[in-house]
């Protein structure tokens, strides 16, 4: 497995791979690896002969008050994750390299992101959106794997990959979860053992709402009344948000007659944000 930090060395890689008529996959990452990471890296090598993974703490994705400086890093334990699931190469950036200046030009969305953590972290999918276009234009993978915990993420991706004509297949994973049922996170190192007991109940309330919408309850108002309940029977959780959404428009609905995403953000003591969501496809 190669590591390398600057673009020109990444570069001068891929050409080598590309003139042998190697297909790469690509994993663009910030680091701190799970199990989740792991299984988009495992995918990415089934499909593709060459594997890619960046590592990048990117700093135009948080808000002033977010968690940019203690997102956890451990590189040593990432470089595991990364070869014992096939990967072939890190690029893993210093902020200099990606950002040698301050930066005019940005990717910005709309529409996709006027709901869910587009409303709650303003300018956090422009960061995105902007770093990850210019991953691609270093990279220029043939295909891009992202998980559907970020679903809102995935969605504003694949739909940028599409307005901006950029040659790159996106492909996406299902969620990756602790045997208990937590989705896996990086940032669920912030959490106790006692919170992360706590944390189990996001997805519980999601397979919940499965059930009521399966017996017949399709009121949406009436649904976040009872997913936001469950949520408060832990005392340490307060709900950021919990919406049902059109699963293609992100836009709110009023009923579950089509298919739709059940999405949530939740405070855990107020100083973790957890993210977690449902899709719920009609029969
Ligand atoms: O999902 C993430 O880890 C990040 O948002 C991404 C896609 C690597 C961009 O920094």
């Amino acid at each position: 497995m190669i590591l390398v930090k600057s673009i020109k060395e990444l570069r001068t890689q891929v050409e080598l791979w590309k003139n042998e008529g190697k297909s790469i996959g690509f994993v663009p990452t910030m680091g701190y690896l799970h199990e989740g990471h792991g299984s988009l890296i495992s995918k990415a090598k089934s499909q593709n002969d060459k594997v890619i993974v960046s590592i990048f703490v990117n700093p135009t994705q948080f808000g002033p008050n977010e968690d940019l400086d203690k997102y956890p890093r451990d590189l040593e334990n990432d470089k595991k994750v990364v070869s014992s699931n096939g990967g072939d190469l890190i690029f893993a950036p210093e902020v200099k390299e990606m950002y040698p200046s301050e930066i005019y030009t940005f990717v910005n969305t709309s529409v996709l992101d006027n709901n869910l953590c587009g409303i709650k972290r303003p300018g956090h999918f422009r960061g995105v959106c902007t770093v990850v276009s210019k991953l691609f234009n270093i990279v220029k993978p043939h295909r891009a794997y992202f998980g559907k915990k970020d679903y809102q993420q995935l969605a504003i991706i694949r739909k940028m990959v599409e307005d901006l004509n950029f040659d790159v297949e996106i492909i996406g994973c299902e969620i990756i979860r602790s045997d208990k049922g937590l989705a896996l996170s990086s940032r669920n190192s912030y959490l106790t053992d006692i919170e992360k007991e706590e944390s189990l109940v996001l997805n519980r309330t999601l397979n919940m709402l499965k059930e009521k919408i399966k017996s017949g309850i399709t009121n949406v108002n009436e649904l976040v009344k009872i997913g936001e309940e469950n949520i408060l029977t832990e005392k340490s959780t307060k709900v950021d948000y919990l919406k049902i959404v059109d699963i293609n428009t992100m836009e709110d609905v009023v009923e579950v007659d089509r298919n739709v995403l059940i999405a949530l953000a939740v405070y855990i003591n107020e100083k973790v944000r957890l993210i977690d969501n449902i899709e719920i496809i009609k029969e």
